[in-house]
């Protein structure tokens, strides 16, 4: 049987965060051995809020080296550069002349990014789901692991494949969510009112995957608890809640199993052992991510491997779009 396809991307704008990882790359590593996946370092999205070009340079190399430190296989899955394959622009355009303004209005993301980028709300901005629709629709996607905020986005993917279907006849796949339990929203260590984010006022509201032991136990004891003492997880506990979601994903354990380590133990003994969990884990991945980057030519192989073989898949896709469009005269 055919396998399935998995497509996700991550925009290269810097440090990411334990949260963009529990909430994508972390999914990533089991879909791949199941799903025929792609990786994508989506650079076109990131122009939407202007970019220094020698940052962003350095920044598509430093995600790619992110998903090769995470242990995503590029012998079973196909890592590559967005604008590498010039079909996702082509499909984008063809797509954007069947979405309508209205529907990009709508787009929640794009009201954000546009309250906190005043300065520059370009039309990029504003069609930026169009563009990760392409993304998604030009590989034939059964699935779409992202996080809780790109969901919007993805309904819209999937309208526009539908919508497209309907006029021209079937060509894409109708793509669908991956369904996590937990981590598809990591909340704010200092707020868990409001996700974890990049973007936030204070470093104290994430944990970035470059940060150091110190700084990462720093941030974990200063982060917001709830009231009363008990470490459980439920609506009431949102800090605490957010807290072992984390604990949880990174250690494997169940929430269960660890509440019951520590009834009747305090805060401070939690979230010490929760660093030391988070610390497990950023220790070998900071190890392997600083040896990639090292090895420059290295990623650059893998990306234009991967982009060869996007390449490939793009082509047949975009024929029979052209085609059922009669832009194949
Ligand atoms: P971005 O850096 O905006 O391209 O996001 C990369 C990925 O991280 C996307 O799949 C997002 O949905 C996911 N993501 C971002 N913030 C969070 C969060 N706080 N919790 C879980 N997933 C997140
Ligand atoms: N918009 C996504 C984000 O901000 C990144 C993205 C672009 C993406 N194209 C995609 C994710 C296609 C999944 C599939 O996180």
């Amino acid at each position: 049987m055919k396998k399935k396809r998995v497509f996700s991307g991550i925009q290269p704008t810097g440090a990411l965060h334990i949260g963009n990882y529990l909430g994508s790359v972390h999914n990533w590593l089991t879909l791949q051995k199941d799903y025929e996946s792609m990786f994508c370092v989506v650079d076109l999205h990131a122009i939407t809020v202007a970019r220094k070009p020698e940052e962003l340079r350095k920044n598509i190399l430093e995600i790619a080296a992110v998903y090769l430190a995470s242990g995503v296989d590029p012998e079973q899955s196909t890592i590559f550069v967005q604008s590498a394959v010039k079909e996702h622009t082509e499909l984008a355009w063809i797509l954007a002349t069947i979405t309508k303004i209205s529907e990009l209005k709508l787009m929640h993301q794009f009201k954000e990014k546009s309250a906190s980028h005043e300065e520059n709300i370009n039309a990029g901005l504003f069609t930026y789901p169009v563009l990760m629709a392409a993304d998604i629709l030009l590989y034939g996607t059964d699935v779409v692991p992202v996080g809780d905020d790109q969901k919007q986005h993805l309904e819209l993917a999937r309208e526009l494949a539908r919508r497209f279907n309907g006029q021209f006849g079937d060509t894409f796949t109708i793509p669908a969510g991956y369904a996590v339990k937990k981590g598809a929203r990591i909340m704010g260590l200092d707020d868990p009112a409001k996700k974890m984010s990049k973007s936030a006022s204070s470093a104290l509201n994430y944990i970035s995957l470059t940060d150091s032991p110190d700084v990462v136990r720093d941030k974990l004891k200063r982060a917001v608890t709830d009231s009363g003492k008990e470490i459980t997880f439920g609506q009431e506990k949102p800090a605490v809640s957010n807290l072992l979601t984390i604990y949880h994903l990174l250690s494997k354990r169940t929430i269960a199993d660890i509440e019951k380590e520590y009834v009747g133990k305090g805060y401070k003994e939690f979230k010490e052992d929760l660093a030391d969990v988070v610390v497990e884990f950023l220790t070998p991945f900071q190890k392997k991510y600083t040896k990639y980057l090292k090895d420059e030519d290295f990623i650059r192989q893998i990306l234009a491997h991967g982009a060869h073989v996007a390449t490939k898949r793009a082509k047949v896709m975009m024929e029979t779009v052209k085609a059922r469009a009669g832009l194949d005269y």
